[in-house]
């Protein structure tokens, strides 16, 4: 796969190889303080950092935190330890609000933005899409969630004489995630089904990566057989007897020799 002017996908890529990981921490943590938040997320990266390929953060710590001074402080401690860092927002916008919702993300050091392809393109996510290759930021669409209900929203059948070779909603935003030059995609582990689909139309073009392991009952090994690239968790290590040796253990059972599709 090539990754010319992708320039974060080369930084994850070199990240998840330098660790010898796929595994992406969502940073989910509950906590009453704004400091013991940010102190507890900044702890946590230096103590599991070196098994990460990237950590990702959702609103968890977006909304209690300050964005330009606790969170930035969290993407410099991440950078530090070598890991990207992802923003979990799902952003569904439209234009001018997307670009100024990323002006904060990208000043607080974040490397790129989970969205939601439903905005659409024009007047939707292409400038976003266009400022974000410019600063060298990943953008990366939903495809398919993790939970129980994605099925009735993400897998709804679409009229095939309409769409040639397109059968659902998730397999319509795949094929947009293509033309629009995404940089990922997410498709729940729970769908092995649908991460497959997934990897047999976009080749190895894009990333795949899967939210869901452990407390969704997503399974690593089955969701990497099927094609998935990149582990995105979160309760499962976070709220493990012991995170690291979690961690540890699904890192080396995560990691294959021979790593398709991310290859540069
Ligand atoms: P757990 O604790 O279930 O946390 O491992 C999963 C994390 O990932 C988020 N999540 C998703 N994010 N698409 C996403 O972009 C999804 O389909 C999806 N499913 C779960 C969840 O909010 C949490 O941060």
């Amino acid at each position: 796969m090539s990754h010319q002017g992708r320039k974060f996908l080369q930084r994850l890529i070199r990240s998840a190889e330098a660790k010898n990981s796929r595994v992406i921490l969502a940073l989910d943590l509950l906590g009453k303080g704004r400091l013991e938040l940010r102190d507890r997320a900044i702890s946590l990266i230096r103590e599991l950092g070196e098994d990460l390929a990237a950590v990702k953060v959702n609103f968890h710590l977006l909304l209690p935190l300050s964005i330009l001074s606790d969170v930035k402080k969290i993407c410099v401690e991440a950078h530090e330890m070598g890991l990207q860092v992802i923003a979990d927002i799902k952003l569904n916008d439209i234009a001018s609000t997307n670009l100024l919702t990323t002006s904060y993300l990208w000043r607080a050091g974040f490397d790129a933005v989970i969205v939601n392809p439903i905005a659409g393109y024009e007047g939707g996510l292409q400038p976003l899409l266009e400022d974000a290759r410019i600063r060298e930021k990943g953008v990366i669409i939903l495809g398919y969630m993790s939970h129980f209900g994605a099925q009735y929203t993400y897998g709804l059948p679409l009229n095939s004489s309409l769409y040639d070779r397109i059968s659902t909603l998730s397999e319509l935003f795949v094929s947009r995630a293509l033309d629009w030059g995404a940089d990922g995609l997410v498709i729940g582990a729970t769908y092995p089904k649908t991460i497959k689909k997934t990897r047999q139309i976009v080749g190895d073009r894009l990333p795949i990566f899967s939210p869901g392991i452990a407390t969704q009952g997503g399974d690593p090994k089955v969701a990497i057989k099927a094609g998935t690239d990149f582990l995105i968790v979160g309760r499962g290590i976070l709220e493990a007897k012991d995170p690291l040796r979690t961690l540890s253990s699904l890192r080396k059972k995560t990691w294959p020799p021979k790593i398709r599709v991310i290859r540069e």
